[in-house]
């Protein structure tokens, strides 16, 4: 007799190579929500025809794998991103098992609630100096680029939070650049993961030289730091110190790959959302125009940001909120199967990749109203709640779930509200950039911007 309890299987719906391919390589992002949008809880086979792996796109199922049966679902093993990820940050909290275990109880305790709290002063003043200097751009009528700028702010404020000063910032933004270099160099290989390291791709050759030229920069300080440097409670400090379970000191590896890792989380993953804005504002006059007048309203020109005034800052973090729902840095969360299971009654075998993607999920017109409109009014406090726990997952869910979400969430409204605090801009080449497929969702062409200034602080 059939097992009443067993799953009612039935065939992924699969998307054929030649259905697909041309709006693949024309809109792969788009390509990629119309197929899940086109299979409402069912899995979507992709057919890349080097590998096939599986979209899961429905939140249930996204639930079932980061949280239900994430034991399934691992990063090891060779599925798409990972493996490269590996070769930059090695066996710390970006891998998985045993190492990664210990790496996540290493770091977590510096982004608790309670730890960025105690250092959010710190934080908007780091910011607020590191926003001043755009003041001679502006006053001069010369351009500055979106990215590189956001990102030297970040930069500025993490090295002087988190690093005690001990990186210089000129180091900190060199070490950005190659991440860059890494981020955009992998996605040749994001499609042939099975490909071994001895089939040379473009993009490898850059890729191992950015992968050196960090080592060149981080490891100095991390030999310094474990050979006695000046202490502190700054993140460097605390891994030259740590001892792993046996006691023993962690070896300069381990030191290496945990600070490669959060250098790059911390660093990278906030300016890349960051940049969107620019062009998206500029498109949409209205929100642009609530958000100014919410920031002219809270904060001061030459005012550092407190607790309180980032409190009063509800429609900016709506702003962000919503930029997180739209173009989610970390859209592309991989994983591979151990054993066989089933989701949504498509049979998985042992071995399968599996596609989670943050920016699909997000962009289902099954649970998001009008999805391609950039709203905030979705994140207002007083609407309802969404529908599924997992319709919304900027930060990923279950075991791997983002440590950096409440730094993000304090950091980010204080950068934003900092700047337009100070400044107003053009974009000098107007239009939405193209999303660039890479290991974070950044902007294809660069965003280059006129600073003027805005409101001057009143003379004492
Ligand atoms: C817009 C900002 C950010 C976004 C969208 C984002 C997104 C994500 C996502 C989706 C994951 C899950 C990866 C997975 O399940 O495989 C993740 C993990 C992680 N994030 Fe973030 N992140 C952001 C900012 C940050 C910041 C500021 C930090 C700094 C501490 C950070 C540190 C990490 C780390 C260390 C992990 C790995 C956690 C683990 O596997 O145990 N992230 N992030």
């Amino acid at each position: 007799m059939a097992d009443p309890t067993a799953p009612v299987l039935r065939p992924p719906y699969v998307a054929s190579l030649r259905r697909t391919l041309p709006g693949l390589l024309r809109d792969p992002l788009g390509t990629l929500v119309a197929l899940a949008d086109a299979a409402p809880e069912q899995v979507v086979r992709l057919n890349l025809g080097t590998i096939r792996p599986y979209l899961v796109a429905e939140p249930a199922h996204v639930q079932h794998v980061l949280r239900d049966n994430a034991a399934n679902y691992t990063r090891a093993g060779d599925s798409m991103m990972w493996k490269s990820v590996r070769k930059l940050a090695g066996d710390g909290i970006l891998s998985e098992g045993p190492q990664w275990e210990a790496s996540r109880r290493r770091l977590q305790p510096h982004f608790t609630a309670k730890r960025i709290d105690a250092v959010v002063d710190d934080l908007s003043r780091a910011i607020s100096e590191a926003v001043d200097e755009l003041a001679a751009p502006a006053r001069d009528g010369a351009p500055v680029d979106a990215a590189s700028e956001i990102s030297r702010i970040i930069c500025q404020a993490v090295i002087r939070v988190f690093f005690g000063d001990k990186i210089s910032v000129a180091d900190g933004v060199r070490v950005v650049a190659e991440q860059d270099t890494v981020a955009t160099a992998l996605r040749f290989r994001l499609l042939a993961p099975f490909l071994p390291d001895a089939v040379p791709m473009p993009g490898d050759r850059a890729f191992r030289r950015a992968v050196r030229n960090i080592d060149d920069i981080l490891l100095p300080l991390v030999r310094a730091e474990r050979a006695g440097g000046t202490g502190g409670d700054d993140i460097l400090a605390t891994l030259a110190r740590a001892r792993d379970a046996h006691g023993n000191k962690l070896d300069e590896q381990r030191v290496r790959d945990d600070l490669v890792s959060i250098f790059a989380t911390t660093t990278e993953t906030t300016y890349v959302v960051l940049t969107w804005l620019f062009p998206l504002l500029e498109q949409l006059p209205d929100v642009a125009a609530r958000l100014y007048e919410e920031i002219d309203r809270v904060v001061d020109p030459g005012d550092v940001i407190s607790r309180e005034q980032l409190g009063q800052l509800r429609y900016t973090r709506m702003v962000l909120d919503e930029l997180i729902r739209a173009y989610p840095s970390g859209w592309l969360v991989p994983r591979t199967a151990v054993a066989d299971d089933v989701i949504g009654g498509t049979r998985i075998s042992a071995g399968a990749t599996i596609v989670l993607s943050p920016y699909v999920t997000q962009r289902l017109a099954r649970f998001w109203d009008r999805p391609e409109v950039f709203d905030p009014e979705r994140f207002a406090p007083e609407r309802p709640r969404r529908a599924h726990r997992y319709a919304y997952y900027p930060f990923g869910g279950g075991a791997h779930q983002c440590i950096g979400q409440y730094l993000f969430q304090l950091e980010a409204p204080l950068i934003v509200a900092t700047l337009f605090s100070r400044f107003r801009y053009r974009l000098c080449e107007p239009g939405m950039p193209h999303p660039q497929l890479a290991a974070s969702l950044r902007p294809r062409e660069r965003v280059p911007l006129m600073l003027t200034p805005h409101r001057q602080p009143a003379l004492a």
